[in-house]
C-alpha cells in the first residue's frame, strides 16, 4: 500500500491530482483512514505491535503528499509568473489627445493682435435681460429690430414676468464695460459711467434663430469698444484694416466700409474684403466679389446716455465680427454647421488634430 501511494503521489501532475491522493489515502473513507479506524477494535497486544506501523504510514503518507503538493504549487505559480510578466520595455499604446477647435484657435489669434493694439478683454453672460441686449444699445421698445434677431427667449420669470434672452450679439458687453452699475433693472439703470478711456474687446458665443451653410444657432463674436475725447471714424478704419491684414497676415486686405444700420452706431456700416471665389478656393485681394466680416460704427450717443457718458465729452466706435466666418476664412471651410458637431475627422481634415 505504502508503495502504491507513493507512487501515485510522485505521479500526480497538478496540485488537483495531489489531492485525489489524499482523500483517497486520508479522506474519511480513505485506505489509512481505514486502518486508523481498525485500530480501534484491536487487542491491546495486537495494537502495540501495528500501531506504530500504521502511525508511521499516516505520517509518511502525509509528508509525501505536502512535499508534492509544494512542490506543485511552486512550479504553477512559475508557470503563471512566467505566463503574465509585464514587458515593461514595450511602447505605451498611443493616446488620443485633444486639440484647439478652428473657433477657438482664432479667437486666441483675434485676442492677440488687438492685445498688442491695447485692447483687453471683457465678459458679460450668455444669458442676457432684454436691457443689455437691447434697450440700452438703442432698440426701440417693441421695435422689429427685437424680432429681426431671431431671439431665443427664456421662459418668463413667474414674479416679475422678465424675459431673458440668449444674447444674440456680445454687444451688450459694450454697455456692462462703459456703466459702472448695471445690477437690479429698472432702478438703478440711471448709471454713473466709468471713466474713459475705455478700449476693449469682448470675445463670446452668441445665439440666433438660424441655421443654414453660413449660419448656426449658436456662433461666437468678439466685440470691440473704444470711447475716448475726439474719435471719429479714422480711428475706427485704421483699427480694423489694420487687424484684417495681421489676421490674413498681408501686408493690405482690400476692404471697404459700406453703409449700414444698427440702432447703437451712427453713422453704422459693414466690411467688405476683396476676394475670388471661384473655383471653390479663396483668395484675397482677388477677383470682383466683396466679402461682409463685420459691423461697425461710432457709438450712438443714446448709448452713451443709457451708460451714463455725456455724449459731448466722449465718442468712440465699436465693431462686431463673426469669428466662426473669419476661421472659415482663414482655413478654407466651406461649410459651418460641421464646425459644432464635434466629429474629430473633420477636425483632423482640417488640420486640427495631432
Ligand atoms: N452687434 C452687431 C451684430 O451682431 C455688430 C456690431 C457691433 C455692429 C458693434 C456695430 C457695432 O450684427
Amino acid at each position: 500500500l505504502e508503495l502504491d501511494l507513493i507512487n501515485a503521489i510522485g505521479a500526480a501532475a497538478t496540485s488537483a491530482e495531489v489531492e485525489a491522493v489524499r482523500v483517497a489515502a486520508l479522506g474519511k473513507t480513505g485506505t489509512i483512514s481505514g486502518l486508523l479506524k481498525g485500530m480501534g477494535a484491536m487487542s491491546p497486544d495486537e495494537r502495540r505491535e501495528k500501531g506504530p506501523m500504521i502511525n508511521g504510514l499516516r505520517d509518511r503518507v502525509g509528508a509525501a503528499l505536502a512535499a508534492r503538493k509544494a512542490e506543485l504549487e511552486a512550479a504553477e505559480l512559475d508557470a503563471r509568473l512566467l505566463a503574465e510578466r509585464i514587458d515593461l520595455t514595450l511602447p505605451p499604446a498611443p493616446r488620443r489627445r485633444g486639440s484647439v477647435h478652428p473657433t477657438m484657435q482664432v479667437m486666441d489669434e483675434i485676442t492677440a493682435l488687438f492685445a498688442e493694439m491695447g485692447f483687453s478683454v471683457a465678459e458679460g453672460p450668455d444669458i442676457e435681460d432684454d436691457f443689455h441686449n437691447f434697450t440700452a444699445l438703442n432698440f426701440p421698445p417693441k421695435h422689429p429690430a427685437r424680432e429681426m434677431h431671431d431671439t431665443f427667449f427664456l421662459r418668463p420669470d413667474p414674479e416679475t414676468g422678465e424675459r431673458k434672452v440668449l444674447r444674440t450679439h456680445t454687444s451688450p458687453v459694450q454697455v456692462r464695460t462703459m456703466r459702472v452699475t448695471n445690477d437690479k433693472p429698472p432702478a438703478s439703470w440711471i448709471a454713473a459711467g466709468r471713466e474713459p478711456p475705455i478700449r476693449i474687446i469682448a470675445p463670446g458665443r452668441t445665439f440666433r434663430k438660424d441655421s443654414d451653410a453660413t449660419h448656426t444657432p449658436m456662433f461666437h463674436q468678439v466685440e470691440g469698444l473704444v470711447i475716448d475725447r475726439d474719435i471719429h471714424m479714422g480711428h475706427l478704419k485704421w483699427t480694423l484694416q489694420t487687424f484684417v491684414a495681421r489676421f490674413f497676415e498681408m501686408d493690405a486686405i482690400d476692404a471697404r466700409f459700406r453703409p449700414h444700420h444698427f440702432p447703437f452706431t451712427e453713422p453704422s456700416a459693414e466690411m467688405d474684403i476683396r476676394c475670388d471665389r471661384s473655383g471653390g478656393t479663396l483668395r484675397l485681394n482677388a477677383g470682383d466679389d466683396w466679402m461682409e466680416i463685420l459691423g461697425c460704427g461710432m457709438v450712438h450717443p443714446n448709448v452713451l446716455r443709457a451708460c451714463g457718458l455725456d455724449p459731448s465729452e466722449w465718442q468712440g466706435f465699436a465693431f462686431g465680427m463673426g469669428v466662426d466666418r473669419l476661421a472659415m476664412l482663414k482655413y478654407g471651410i466651406p461649410d459651418l454647421r460641421p464646425m459644432f458637431e464635434g466629429d474629430t475627422r473633420w477636425l483632423a481634415h482640417y488640420g486640427f488634430s495631432p
